[in-house]
């Protein structure tokens, strides 16, 4: 079997950063990755809403929105960011099913691009929707989708290894067994 790329296996959620800031530069470029994922229809969903650290009414408006759990180790990141979605279709008019699905895409590529930068990800489900579509003023067609700490990684961080299903587990040739 051929190895897969590194900033795949390298790739993990940090709970602890350094004090050092990703410039608005490596922001531009992380964006720039996001940008290029494939999407239904070419609708590229996806809206980010980002703070740095450096801004502080932003910042705590952000991280006002985690619920205290992850604000607890997340105010050490040197950005956060929300991604949003887009609920219709501009072509049909009507939901759109992959728009979640495609902002998830968009994610990736920023993820796989930071790894290679040096700058880890963590993404959260654990914040409060309604407070982040009031306190970012989010419009109705907009559904919030996940939060997002970016920094440098404190590499002294002791970690488990993440658990990871088999791909027998969840791969089926032909059909559903
Ligand atoms: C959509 C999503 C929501 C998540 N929510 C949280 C969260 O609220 N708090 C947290 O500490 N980690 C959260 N995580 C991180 C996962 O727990 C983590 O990705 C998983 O355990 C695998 O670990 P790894 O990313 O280090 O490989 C979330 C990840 C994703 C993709």
């Amino acid at each position: 079997m051929k190895s897969i790329l590194e900033h795949i296996t390298q790739r993990y959620s940090p709970y602890s950063f350094q004090d050092k800031k990703v410039t608005m530069e490596d922001l531009s470029t992380l964006l720039d990755a996001a940008r290029r994922a494939p999407s239904s229809y070419n609708e590229q969903p996806w809206r980010f809403i980002y703070a740095t650290r450096d801004n502080e009414e932003e910042w705590n408006r952000m991280l006002d929105i985690l619920v205290p759990q992850n604000q607890e180790w997340a105010k050490k990141a040197s950005i956060l960011m929300l991604s949003v979605a887009k609920k219709t279709s501009i072509v049909t008019g009507k939901p759109n099913p992959y728009s979640f699905h495609d902002t998830g895409m968009a994610l990736g590529n920023l993820l796989n691009q930071a790894t290679s930068m040096g700058i880890y990800v963590h993404q959260m489900g654990g914040y409060d929707r309604s407070k982040a579509i009031e306190n970012l003023n989010i419009p109705d067609e907009y559904q919030p989708v996940a939060m997002i700490a970016l920094g440098y990684p404190d590499k002294s961080e002791k970690r488990e290894e993440t658990p990871r299903n088999s791909v027998e587990s969840f791969t089926f040739k032909g059909s559903w067994k």
